[in-house]
Order: structure tokens, then sequence, then C-alpha cells
């Protein structure tokens, strides 16, 4: 069944390029990005691994853990990052998991039969500290990710889980934010002391809060 908002993120225990790893525990108190790959060797996967590994800081700056799967075996995972840290100038440093039985595709529905029987689309999800689902985003195989959306999305996720915000259209750091419906009008000034716009009595803007 198709994993939504909100639901817990399933468990599971597998082999990675890092070694074994149960996924609950290897994520800990970090927030995590978990994303699959059609298949090892090919193009479009071999580029968004080494944009990963390019961004590892940017990761490690918001306490956030990346996995990657991809239904080949580890010593096809082992060959194939030695051609992404060639061609992509990068040092993959994070887990690659083995998943030739499907598990985790499966658990997390990432096999989409009507693009494909066998290999995965490419599946996105974004699970919070409390091991929950936060967001998912889902490509077809033919579109690489865009990594600053993919950053974009866990810093309006840890945003909005500390203020009683969203993030508007387009909305990268520093910029003003939305202050959600549940705020009532007074009790906006001990809330956003940086000050607030009322643009319509529903939509009132603040000042980023954490900034
Ligand atoms: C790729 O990663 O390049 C790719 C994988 C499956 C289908 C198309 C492209």
């Amino acid at each position: 069944m198709a994993l939504r908002i909100g639901d817990d993120a399933p468990n599971f225990q597998v082999e990675t390029t890092e070694g074994k790893i149960d996924f609950h525990e290897w994520l800990g108190d970090s927030w995590g990005v978990l994303y699959s790959h059609p298949a090892d060797y090919t193009p479009v996967c071999t580029t968004e691994l080494g944009r990963t590994a390019q961004l590892g800081d940017e990761f490690a700056s918001r306490n956030t853990k990346v996995l990657a799967v991809s239904v080949d075996d580890l010593e096809s995972h082992q060959g194939w990052i030695k051609d992404i840290n060639e061609t992509q100038n990068c040092e993959v440093n994070f887990p690659i998991i083995a998943d030739p039985d499907r598990v985790v595709a499966t658990a997390y529905d990432m096999i989409h039969p009507n693009a494909s029987a066998t290999a995965t689309v490419r599946s996105v999800f974004f699970i919070g500290p409390d091991k929950k689902i936060k967001a998912s985003i889902t490509y077809p195989a033919s579109t690489g990710r865009n990594f600053a959306e993919i950053l974009r999305v866990i810093d309006s996720l840890q945003l909005t889980a500390n203020f009683s915000v969203a993030t508007p259209a387009d909305w990268v750091q520093g910029q003003d934010v939305v202050i959600t419906p549940a705020v009532k009008d007074e009790e906006i000034p001990g809330k956003f002391p940086k000050g607030h716009t009322v643009i319509k009595p529903y939509l009132r803007m603040t000042p980023q809060p954490d900034k």
C-alpha cells in the first residue's frame, strides 16, 4: 500500500555499501532522506548519486542522513561507486542499499507496475526524527531529481516543525513565511516579534522566525 504523509516509515534491516543497517537505529535522532534508483550503472542515477555526495555538507548541516536504494547487489554497487567517484568528481560516503529481493522497494511502494514491472521509479521519502513520513516526491526514471528542491523541502519541514508557519511558493531560506491559519490575530505579536504584514485576513506574512 502507498505510504502517506504522517504514516510510520517502515523499518528494515539491510546490507548496504557501508555495512548492515537497521534503518530506524541508523537514523537515530536525525532526519532522513531515502531515495530509490532504477538500476546500477545507469546514467541519470550516476549523476544523482554524485550530486548527493557533493552535497554531503549540506545534508549534514541539516542533521539529515541520506540512504539510497537500488535493486542490484552489493558487488555491483561497489563497482558502480568507483565509476561515480571518477566521473562525478566526488566521494560517495553514504550507504547504498542492496535490495535484490525488493524488500525496501516493496515496503515503500517504489515499483510502479504501469511504469516498469521490475525497476523502481525515482522516489524520495523525507523522514522525521520521529520516524514518520513527512513528505515524498516521485519522478519517472527519465527525470533526474532536483537536489536544490530536496534541500529546500528539508528546510521547510524543519522550519515548520518548530514554528507555526508554512512556506509559500518557491520559498527559500531567509524569505518571509506564512503565518498558519490556526494562529489568531491577537497571538501574532507574541509569537512573531519580528513583525508581520496582513495582505488578506487569511494571508499573513512574517520574516522567517529563526533567521
Ligand atoms: C538512468 O538512471 O539513467 C535511467 C534509468 C532507467 C531508465 C532511464 C534512465
